[in-house]
């Protein structure tokens, strides 16, 4: 299957990865890639499934700088990643610094690249607003002053301001309860809505998964890689309505269907 397009440069690319833990015995990842184009002012909301210990976190962590590949190449915006250029990341687990206020936790990415705490703060603050926690920046940002939605909002606030162009978040919803999670979907799409961002999402859940991405790309096991992608052509303004549509259910259903063959294949 092609996942390659070479029309535009790629804000993301994974080139023909693998990855072992015991010196090449066993593959957790094989001969996998993934190419995101890049979209400037356009952006794209990228969803990523598959079983539990495919490597999903895994793929993350290399486009983070946490982590490189056995085999292949990792690439931000046709470049190697490296400390200077790796994106930061919206964990499921709340990992902002509880020591510190949400506003010094917003502007952290910018006190790292060295900008000074007055034009940080103002930056920081705008975010802050957009992600609706104006009032709470000189609380600590740590559980349970502020919510678990509210710590979420931080953490993507501060991934954004540090890094606007591209947001990776692994299960960022997945602790939430049901209504926090539907108002979280709804707040990303807002922020997609505006600042266009890349966004690479992973999720376990189909439906949070239609509703917010452009593109679907599933993963098989063992040793994995992608082997199906889905292009969601549902209306690029979404809102709880789409929800409502036929076609929203017609592609769930699709997706559902593709994640249970490829539970299937070996
Ligand atoms: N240090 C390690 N040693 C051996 N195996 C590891 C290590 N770290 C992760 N793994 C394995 O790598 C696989 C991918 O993990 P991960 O990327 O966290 O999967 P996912 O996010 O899809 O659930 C898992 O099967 C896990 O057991
Ligand atoms: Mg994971």
């Amino acid at each position: 299957m092609d996942f390659q397009d070479t029309e535009r440069a790629n804000i993301v690319s994974l080139n023909d990865i693998s990855h072992s833990y015991d010196g090449g015995k066993t593959w957790i990842i094989k001969n996998l890639s993934l190419l995101i184009e890049d979209k400037p002012g356009q952006g794209q909301f990228v969803v990523v499934l598959g079983m539990s210990g495919c490597g999903k976190s895994t793929l993350l962590r290399y486009v983070a700088g946490l982590q490189t590949p056995t085999e292949g190449t990792v690439m931000v915006k046709e470049k190697e990643v490296t400390p200077e250029n790796r994106v930061s990341m919206v964990f499921q687990q709340y990992s902002s610094l509880p020591w510190m206020s949400v506003l010094d936790n917003v502007g952290l990415g910018l006190r790292f690249k060295g900008m000074a705490k007055s034009e940080r703060d103002d930056r920081a603050m705008e975010l802050i607003k957009k992600v609706g926690l104006e009032g709470h920046e000189n609380k600590h940002a740590q559980y349970p002053t502020l919510s678990g939605g509210q710590l979420q909002r931080v953490a993507i606030a501060r991934s954004l301001l540090a890094n606007p162009e591209i947001l990776l978040m692994d299960e960022p919803f997945g602790a939430l309860d049901i209504k926090t999670r539907l108002s979280m979907q709804d707040l990303l799409l807002d922020i997609w809505a505006e600042y266009h961002p890349t966004i690479v999402f992973v999720t376990h859940d189909i439906p949070e998964a239609v509703y917010m991405a452009d593109d679907i790309y599933i993963m098989k096991s063992a040793p994995s890689r992608f082997v199906e992608h889905v292009h969601i052509d549902l209306p690029l303004q979404r809102d709880r309505l789409t929800k409502r549509m036929p076609h929203y259910t017609e592609l769930v259903h699709l997706v559902e269907d593709k994640m249970m063959s490829v539970g299937e294949m070996g």
